[in-house]
């Protein structure tokens, strides 16, 4: 899909330092050896040729948050996406299907609302474990399968762009919301790519 990738515009330098770097820090993968990868990505959101949040939207979808495959199959050890946020848009409590993943911001602005899940008597379900605000060139790394997070584009004007690296493709993952009792309770959800371009299908 040729289209999507000249529609968006990215520079696939841009995209061949992205995977050269991930690859380079495919050693595990340990907690340590994703903090590496994380501080070594971070650089890429201030290269001229990184992609830009109103560079990639055409001017009609801009109310829609767009998911593209940038590189990955599903024999893939890693998948890497850049997601589009329009303004204010806020995604609900999910997981990441007990995949790692480190989430960088390129345009704009996020808040992460992080929680572990905890399945013990007398808890609602899920930890809130911090809450961070995540600027260009910043970016949040998880290794814990009981992650949790919820993610939320602060500017209420203008769309962000974040580039997403899982360990392996993500398929499928959890969304969760409090049942009557105030209990987290997950919802299964198959996850939707929008467009495809880059390197994907390496
Ligand atoms: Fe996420």
């Amino acid at each position: 899909m040729g289209d999507a990738t000249d529609t968006l515009r990215i520079d696939e330098r841009w995209t061949r330092t992205v995977c050269e770097i991930v690859e380079s820090h495919l050693t595990g993968p340990s907690e340590s050896a994703i903090e590496a990868m994380r501080l070594r990505l971070l650089e890429l959101a201030f290269r001229p040729e990184c992609p830009q949040a109103e560079g990639l939207y055409a001017a009609t979808d801009v109310t829609h948050y767009r998911r593209h495959l940038l590189a990955g199959t599903e024999a893939s050890p890693y998948s890497c996406l850049l997601i589009q946020w329009p303004a204010g848009h806020a995604t609900p409590l999910h997981d990441h299907d007990g995949l790692w993943g480190i989430e960088l911001v390129l345009d704009g602005a996020l808040q992460v609302e992080e929680f572990r899940k905890d399945e013990s008597p007398g808890t609602d379900g899920l930890v809130h474990a911090r809450t961070l605000v995540l600027g260009v060139g910043d970016a949040a790394a998880f290794t814990d399968p009981r992650y949790v997070h919820r993610c939320r584009n602060l500017s209420a004007r203008k769309p962000a762009l974040s580039l997403h690296i899982y360990g392996g493709m993500l398929e499928r993952f959890n969304t969760f919301e409090p049942d009557v009792a105030g209990r987290y309770q997950p919802s299964r959800y198959v996850t939707r790519v929008d467009s495809v371009g880059g390197l994907a299908g390496i």
